[in-house]
């Protein structure tokens, strides 16, 4: 199994280490290719609608393998599973994950706390918010941490499957 992940402030690279520790695997970050064989797990943060991890599978062509993909955000996993954002850029075949994330406010890079606080005003001015638009108002300047280990059952399951 090989593992790699993307991850600007820490929370999935915790994710990808303790996968690589109960799987008895080694997790790389995107900066290392991948051997031609075995099957792959590739994690990365949501972004908006950008995720590195897709980058990552498009640049080496990964969409054919035994894949899965994680996507680590601060939606509650149950309605971003409901979303599935990624589902229209894999193949069916393809596993995806999602995993509740870490966001502290206190170590954004201005660049991210810009984004953030665009966002926050575009979604205050919104007459109807859903539930996760809530949780991001609301969040906003706090540093909260959903990381839960156990999210990754679900994907140590698979990977003892394949
Ligand atoms: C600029 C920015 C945009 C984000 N957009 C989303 C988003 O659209 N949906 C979401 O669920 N989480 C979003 N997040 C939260 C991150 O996905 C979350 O903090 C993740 O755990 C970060 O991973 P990292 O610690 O590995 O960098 C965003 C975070 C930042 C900084």
């Amino acid at each position: 199994m090989h593992i790699r992940y993307s991850s600007t402030y820490g929370s999935t690279k915790a994710y990808a280490q303790e996968l690589a520790a109960r799987l008895g695997a080694d997790a790389l970050d995107t900066t290392h290719p991948i051997p031609a064989d075995g099957p792959v797990i590739v994690l990365g943060p949501v972004h908006g609608p950008k995720m590195p991890a897709l980058q990552y599978v498009d640049r080496h062509q990964l969409q054919h393998r035994k894949l899965a993909v994680v996507a680590v955000g601060m939606t509650d996993p149950v309605i971003a599973a409901e979303k599935d954002q990624m589902r229209h850029h894999l193949p069916e075949h393809v596993a995806r994950f999602y995993v509740p994330g870490r966001l502290f406010y206190s170590e954004l890079s201005h660049k991210h706390l810009n984004i953030m606080r665009s966002v926050v005003a575009l979604l205050k001015a919104k007459p109807l918010k859903s539930a996760a638009e809530k949780a991001l108002i609301a969040g906003f300047g706090k540093d909260i941490d959903h990381t839960d280990l156990a999210a990754l059952d679900p994907i140590v399951r698979w990977a003892e499957q394949t």
